[in-house]
């Protein structure tokens, strides 16, 4: 008798022979190949490791699940969508599916945001935006504004441009000189005057005023663009007072300088709106996002382009390339359907609004681990969340680890470990009480590691 075919998830929670071969992007390799934590399914709120253990999802996979796993719709639109039109070039050729969603996006963007560039990931979006930049400065007769300022702190991304203007030093050290002519901004964490503020901290708008002096020590003749995040998430959620954005940009402004907020983390949902901007009331002329577009679920990201930035760069004849930059998979026919799909979700169970919904619930449960062990901060804003630890002498980063390995092994919880600092984003669609598991676990993990 022939063997019955196997089902068709299978290889999605095929064992592997050995862990060897696959190099982990961002991993210990080798501790996490002698303890591993293995994920084969996703539902909702949940994910289920090897062992059929279910795990609260604290952090939407990796800051990307917001409208949580395995949704229906978004999945019959993959689905649909491989098997009618599997891939189409966006090289001098189309399909109806990128000018669509470019479409939804522009409209879902802050006025004036019309345009969208596709990528594949948050990286590229990055230094898509810088390519952007810099070719509508060249087309300006500006040419000579290639400088960029970044931030301390910040997460831009692992591409050679966004590693440049990112400011996290273990992303840079083992490769050498990076972009020259980078310079950063000072980061806004400042837990002498605003350790456990609840939302946005009271101090810190001053801080925007550095770009000034980086104007005046480089030229603003210079500097063609800052990148700020709007909300510092891979840092460890690090957040800005209120007025700090409205001074970047009004410095910006004055100084013909491009204003690009990356959103790879805050849009679509994160904080109440669909971008950070609409939040902060604030609009920049580039933003760059991936991750929550497509709910994770095929790679997708991509820069939302301002009309004056976009229109410099279309003042050549009709048959000029405008911008000799792309991705074989730019608009890739899987990743449209995704975040069509996606965009529907947001739309229908209104999960946008969520994080200002349950945002006072949010606070609350977080800000009761105040006065545990060794919490030094703690951090809030929309649904996003943060715990920082005191690091233990001599082993930064080892309470930090601690705490996530207990929450994932001992507590069934996913949360992010980045250094002593856990940062949190569950799924939009997370319930009061799964914010309350959230917060327990959590505690109960730090009381454990004290
Ligand atoms: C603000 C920000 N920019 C860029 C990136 C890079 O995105 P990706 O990992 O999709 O390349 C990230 C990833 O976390 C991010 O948080």
């Amino acid at each position: 008798m022939p063997s019955p075919t196997p089902p068709i998830n299978v290889l999605a929670t095929t064992q592997p022979d050995t862990l060897d071969a696959f190099w982990m992007p961002f991993t210990a390799n080798a501790q996490f190949k002698g303890a591993p934590r293995l994920l084969v399914r996703a539902q909702g709120m949940y994910y289920e490791d090897v062992e059929g253990r279910q795990i609260l999802d604290g952090t939407a996979g990796l800051w990307c699940c917001n409208a949580g796993h395995g949704r229906k719709k978004i999945v019959q639109a993959i689905a649909e969508q491989a098997g009618t039109l599997d891939f189409a070039p966006t090289f001098q050729m189309g399909s109806p599916l990128p000018f669509v969603l470019a479409q939804r996006l522009a409209a879902l963007a802050p006025a004036g945001l019309n345009h969208v560039f596709f990528t594949n990931s948050g990286s590229e979006a990055v230094d898509s935006a810088m390519k952007i930049v810099l070719a509508h400065h060249r087309a300006r007769g500006e040419g000579q504004r290639t400088r960029f300022i970044g931030r301390e702190k910040a997460y831009h991304g692992v591409g050679f441009g966004g590693m440049a203007i990112g400011g996290l030093p273990n992303n840079r050290r083992q490769f050498g000189l990076q972009l020259g002519g980078s310079a950063h901004l000072p980061h806004t964490l400042d837990l002498q005057r605003n350790a456990f503020s609840q939302g946005l901290p009271r101090h810190g708008a001053e801080l925007a005023d550095a770009l000034e002096r980086l104007i005046a020590l480089h030229d603003a003749s210079t500097i063609a663009a800052v990148f700020v995040e709007p909300i510092a998430g891979s840092a460890g959620v690090i957040l800005p007072a209120p007025g700090y954005l409205q001074r970047l940009r009004e410095i910006c402004d004055h100084h013909g300088i491009v204003l690009v907020f990356d959103e790879v983390i805050t849009g679509f949902g994160r904080v109440g709106m669909p971008f950070a901007a609409q939040r902060f009331g604030v609009t920049p002329d580039l933003i760059t996002f991936a991750k929550g577009a497509s709910n994770g679920a095929v790679p997708l990201g991509g820069v939302l382009v301002g009309d004056a930035i976009h229109s410099s760069l279309q003042q050549g004849p009709t048959q000029a390339i405008d911008l000799f930059h792309g991705y074989t998979y730019s608009g890739h026919p899987l990743a449209c359907a995704a975040a069509l799909a996606t965009l529907d979700v947001y739309a229908e169970e209104r999960l946008f609004e969520r994080a200002i919904e349950l945002g006072e619930h949010w606070q609350r449960a977080l800000h009761g681990l105040q006065g545990l062990p060794n919490v030094v901060d703690i951090r809030n804003f929309g649904l996003v969340g943060a715990v920082e630890l005191a690091p233990r002498r001599d082993a930064p980063g080892s309470r930090g680890y601690e705490v996530f390995r207990r929450c994932f092994h001992d507590g069934n919880l996913l949360v992010r470990q980045t250094g002593d600092t856990i940062a949190l984003s569950p799924p939009l669609i997370v319930e009061p009480a799964q914010i309350d598991q959230i917060a327990d676990v959590l505690g109960a993990m730090i009381r454990a590691t004290a």
